[in-house]
């Protein structure tokens, strides 16, 4: 599928196709599928963190010299859709060990789908905030769209939410695309489709249960 401005794709090396055969074999034991797929949430989060304002800082080099360089311009958080959300955390605090998180669970019903919110805490100024919004699967999208709209309840502006994504469907990115176009999305694939149980296909599973071992 064409891809809209604010879906970046992480660039689809061998070494993450590689990396995906591991994760996506249904064989695959459970601490290859933390170790490997903590790798590409690396990635995911380094390129989401790509995404952020900058502003210009000059720094003065051990040989005297000047480098013109960039710091980060704004405050930021992360808010993990739990539980499978929750996943990213330990990754995210090893890159910004300081960072506030906040929590939004918002659980499928089993049988329709559909999200349902159950609870919500976030920073009090998250308003003032980057959100990095740590939602690893986007299938229908509902999950997603229901934690976007807390955000901006919260007073979050939409182009300050970066959802770090690790598979997403062509049905749920247009959907994401189609209500709230200026949330920016990062993902490592893009499925082919739907199954009718709401499922990716190729697919992955229960990411959430096959990370935290509840298959
Ligand atoms: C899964 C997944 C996403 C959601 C994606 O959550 O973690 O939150 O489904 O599907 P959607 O795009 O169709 O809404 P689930 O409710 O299974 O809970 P989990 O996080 O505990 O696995």
């Amino acid at each position: 599928m064409t891809t809209g401005k604010n879906v970046h794709l992480l660039p689809q090396t061998d070494q993450l196709r590689a990396i995906h055969t591991v994760i996506r074999d249904r064989d695959c034991a459970r601490e290859d599928f933390v170790f490997y797929s903590r790798r590409v949430i690396r990635l995911l989060l380094e390129a989401g963190m790509d995404l952020l304002p900058f502003t210009k800082k000059d720094v003065t080099t051990p040989v005297g010299a000047v480098y013109p360089g960039l710091e980060f311009a704004s405050k930021l958080c992360a808010v993990p859709v739990i539980r499978a959300g929750e996943s990213m955390e330990a990754e995210l605090r090893e890159v910004h060990p300081g960072i506030r998180i906040g929590k939004i669970l918002i659980q499928r019903d089993k049988r329709t789908k559909l999200p349902h919110l159950l609870y919500r805490h976030l920073p009090d100024d998250i308003a003032d905030r980057y959100v990095l919004l740590l939602e690893p699967m986007l299938a229908t999208a509902g999950s997603a769209l229901a934690a976007i709209d807390v955000l901006l309840d919260a007073g979050v502006a939409e182009d300050r939410i970066i959802m770090i994504n690790f598979l997403s469907s062509p049905e749920g990115l247009r959907r994401v695309a189609d209500a709230r176009p200026r949330v920016k999305i990062v993902t490592s694939a893009i499925e082919d489709r739907l199954n009718e149980h709401a499922f990716m296909v190729p697919g992955i599973g229960d990411f959430g249960d096959r990370f935290f071992g509840t298959t």
